[in-house]
């Protein structure tokens, strides 16, 4: 059979990235360029300015990934390019620059939901996964427990009733002063701090064990910096981080090891920005080895936004027969 190559663009949020990747799996580049410095400065994403410097970046990134992969876009098969869910005007310069590239090759376009390429992101070094499988997928804008039933064929078992896991961390981050994005800073504050100092909720969802809620967790993270100070307590930012990230951690492990349980399924990966830190990783993977499920998750660099998911997405969204016309559409609030 055939080779497929696919050129995958992702501009979802504030990375600028593009991938060739071949047969799905076989990543040949990955050029994610980030805007994270910009909008530091505001302590967010600020859409507007992540629109402009996706404009800036598109054309250099894949031009790039093209050479790093040692391809023209005569040797591609299909452009993919995530089209949903994200902020609208960055999804639409993706969107816009992957239409030009197949109409001007005439090359077949396959727009690919976000969440879908982090979840495929698992394919790309796991030679021989495949469906089925449960992903929990924890990312900034996401928490959903999904039940991977085939390729392209996805049941959402349990998400969240308010805050994503990753803006979880973000926003208790700027409430103990670190800045944006707070993931990965909590991840590496944390592992100087004692997660048993302070006891956090474990927020249950009542009838939905297998539902989220994390803006009680966040609300009580900032009402107990709020009484330090009020007491004149000393405020350990360490333990603070540590013992809120054990109970976003514990909350996770324990509802995906039910849902494995409930749905009979042994094989679970995980997905996402959040899927990369470290209390996650080893949390899920002592959870995961006690009940005797198989654990996957991607190397950090494909767990937060990237084109190489992207491509591993397109490829199987391509096989299946899916092609959209040039009126594809940046879609913000995609259902998958
Ligand atoms: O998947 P992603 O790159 O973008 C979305 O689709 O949302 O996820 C970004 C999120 C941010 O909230 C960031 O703080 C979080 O992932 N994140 C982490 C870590 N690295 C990134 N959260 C916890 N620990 C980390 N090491
Ligand atoms: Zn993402």
């Amino acid at each position: 059979d055939k080779d497929i190559l696919i050129l995958a663009i992702e501009t979802s949020c504030d990375e600028t990235a593009a991938a060739v990747v071949k047969n799905g799996r076989e990543v040949l580049s990955n050029v994610i360029s980030s805007q994270i410095e910009l909008h530091k400065l505001y302590g967010g994403v600020v859409p507007e300015i992540a629109s402009r410097k996706h404009i800036e970046k598109i054309n250099p990134v894949i031009e790039e990934a093209l050479s790093t992969a040692g391809v023209t876009l005569d040797d591609l098969d299909a452009v993919g390019v995530t089209y949903g869910p994200g902020l609208v005007g960055a999804l639409l310069v993706g969107v816009a620059e992957a239409k030009a590239i197949s109409y001007a090759k005439h090359l077949p376009l396959v727009g690919v939901h976000h969440i879908e390429g982090h979840i495929c992101a698992n394919y790309i070094e796991n030679k021989t996964l495949e469906p089925p499988f449960l992903c929990m997928v924890v990312s900034g804008g996401h928490t959903h427990l999904v039940m991977v039933k085939d390729y392209g064929k996805y049941e959402i078992l349990g998400r969240t009733r308010d805050d994503a896991a990753g803006e979880a961390f973000d926003k208790v981050a700027r409430a103990i002063g670190l800045g944006y994005p707070g993931g990965p800073k909590i991840d590496r504050l944390a592992k100087e701090g004692n997660p048993k100092a302070i006891s956090f909720p474990k927020a249950h969802v009542d009838g939905a064990p297998l539902d989220f809620s994390f803006s009680g967790l966040k609300s009580s993270v900032l009402n107990y910096i709020n009484s330090c100070k009020m007491k004149g307590e000393p405020i350990v930012e360490s333990d603070i981080a540590a013992s809120f990230q054990e109970a976003v951690v514990s909350v996770i492990a324990e509802k995906t090891m039910l849902a494995a349980q409930m749905y009979g399924i042994d094989k679970i990966c995980l997905a996402g920005g959040v899927a990369s830190n470290s209390a996650l990783r080893s949390r899920m993977r002592e959870c995961a080895d006690a009940n005797g499920f198989l654990l996957f998750y991607p190397s950090p660099i494909l767990c937060t936004d990237n084109g190489a998911m992207i491509g591993a997405a397109a490829y199987y969204e391509y096989m299946a027969g899916t092609r959209h016309g040039l009126d594809l559409n940046a879609v913000p609030n995609l259902k998958i």
